[in-house]
């Protein structure tokens, strides 16, 4: 994309109908493998521009209004790559971190970290801890991050906190409903992702949001995720905004 182009896009798009925005959107970032073999570099350089793509989205959801971004960092199962990748994935992960917060902190983005957070490195746990922390009053986006995150795992957690409060005497069983489940989830108090895009053109959910995306509207793109700029996002919500979401009812 031209410097031009870049500028014409820090505001929302004229073809663009603000209310019919999605309020919160999630991205599978896919393809930053495949994209660096392309180019003939190793995988990790593929992880390293994949930041750059989602620094940009961030800032891109955040300039046209969108009230919630959260992104697939690294899944329960990709535990199963080579060593090196995931060590270099959880040291990049910690490097970001500490270098943007300072410009979160600016731009007013509330951080937040969805997954079993336990298992990841220590130092990486403790710069999780600080940007949540640091960030938590800010508004102008909540921008999450799941990491080591597994649909099953997060449903199967649920289900151990709420057994416990029924262990404990402090829920009836048939107290449990939709919203009680929805309160044990990673993601409790942010509304569903509308709009999910996945890029790298495979067409799975590979373990992301399971519960939460019920009703969420998908967009496949065979850009690779260190392409996806802004000019893909447009895009993904043009289509977007051409969908009819009926939800189970006859409109
Ligand atoms: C997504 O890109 C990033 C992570 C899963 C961490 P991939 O690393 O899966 O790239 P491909 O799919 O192998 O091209
Ligand atoms: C999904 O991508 C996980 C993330 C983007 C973090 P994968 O590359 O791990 O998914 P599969 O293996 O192709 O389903
Ligand atoms: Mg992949």
């Amino acid at each position: 994309m031209t410097v031009q182009q870049k500028i014409q896009l820090q505001y929302l798009p004229s073809d663009l109908k603000p209310e019919l925005l999605p309020k919160h959107v999630a991205v599978i970032m896919d393809g930053n493998g495949r994209w660096a073999k392309r180019q003939g570099l190793p995988r990790i350089m593929g992880h390293k521009r994949g930041v750059d793509a989602l620094k940009d989205l961030l800032r891109c959801c955040k300039d046209w209004g969108v009230e919630a971004l959260t992104a697939y960092a690294f899944s329960t199962e990709n535990w199963g790559r080579p060593r090196e990748e995931v060590d270099f994935l959880m040291t990049l992960f910690q490097k970001v971190l500490r270098q943007e917060l300072r410009e979160m902190v600016r731009e007013n983005v509330q951080i937040k970290f969805v997954g079993n957070l336990n298992d990841l490195p220590s130092a990486l746990q403790t710069e999780i801890s600080r940007s949540m922390e640091e960030t938590k009053d800010n508004r102008s986006i909540r921008f999450t991050i799941a990491t080591n995150y597994g649909g099953r795992q997060e449903i199967v957690q649920a289900c151990h906190a709420i057994a416990q409060k029924v262990e404990q005497g402090l829920l009836k069983a048939d107290e449990i409903d939709e919203a009680t489940f929805e309160r044990h989830l990673y993601t409790a108090g942010t509304c569903d992702p509308d709009l999910l895009i996945r890029t790298s053109g495979e067409v799975r959910l590979s373990n992301f949001l399971l519960w939460q995306m019920a009703y969420s509207e998908i967009y496949i793109t065979d850009t690779l995720w260190p392409d996806f700029d802004r000019s893909e996002f447009h895009r993904a919500l043009s289509t977007f905004q051409q969908r009819q979401r009926r939800f189970g009812k006859v409109v």
